[in-house]
């Protein structure tokens, strides 16, 4: 399931997140890449442990925080701290998938990537290619969203980014834990999410159909949740 979220970031956070971004060192994506991905990756990272990724990974964080379509999509146990990349022209990503568990920097702690998220910070009019192809049992999706839009899918899912022939594009990604490991059962309870949210805004909230659907989705959580 390919979920886009429109407006993650304000137009402030975005803008003072590019000026932080414009002053900042890069280097080489590939440390941060497993076996195989280290082969066909070619990118520039803002290094994991620096002062600005911190603080822009918690503007990020916030974000996420108050935007309920990420929390009824993920329904995230962890997120790992975000990261930030560029494309720049020749840069590319060929086709891999994200390694399965992640090490939080500096605590050591083990994370499951079941989500993954990109967060586009470029104007698309601002470069050419930088295409997120995300391979799914349904074909091929080419995500390229306005900047502070943001994409999820989910982490098993083969990806790749086309090569940018013009410009610059920059993004922040990381990955989630999340409490429903299982995409398709995710799948299910954002439809019954949304469809609840419809139904309350045709009947009030003591709507036998309102209270009986919002505990059928309450039950299916503490069904599937491991938290
Ligand atoms: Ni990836």
């Amino acid at each position: 399931m390919l979920i886009t979220i429109p407006d993650l970031l304000t137009p402030e956070e975005l803008a003072y997140m590019r000026q932080i971004l414009e002053g900042t060192s890069w280097v080489d994506g590939r440390t941060t890449a497993g076996d195989q991905a280290v082969k066909v990756k070619n990118n520039l990272q803002v290094p994991q442990d620096s002062p600005e990724a911190r603080e822009l990974g918690n503007i990020v964080l916030r974000a996420l925080g108050r935007n309920a379509t990420y929390s009824s999509a993920v329904l995230p146990a962890q997120i790992l701290p975000p990261m930030f990349n560029r494309y720049d022209e020749g840069m590319t990503f060929g086709a891999h998938v994200d390694g399965s568990i992640r090490v939080v920097p500096g605590t050591g702690q083990r994370i499951r990537t079941d989500v993954s998220t990109t967060v586009f910070l470029t104007p698309p009019e601002d470069y050419d290619g930088g295409e997120l192809i995300v391979h799914d049992t349904y074909g091929q999706h080419s995500v390229k969203l306005p900047a502070g839009h943001a994409v999820i899918y989910p982490a098993t899912s083969l990806h790749s980014v086309t090569p940018v022939t013009r410009g610059s594009r920059w993004g922040s990604f990381f990955w989630a834990q999340s409490m429903v490991r299982d995409d398709w059962r995710r799948h299910m309870l954002y439809d019954l999410d949304m469809s609840i949210m419809r139904i309350r805004s045709m009947l009030p909230d003591d709507d036998p159909a309102v209270t009986g659907l919002t505990a059928h989705y309450h039950n299916m959580i503490r069904h599937w949740a491991e938290t």
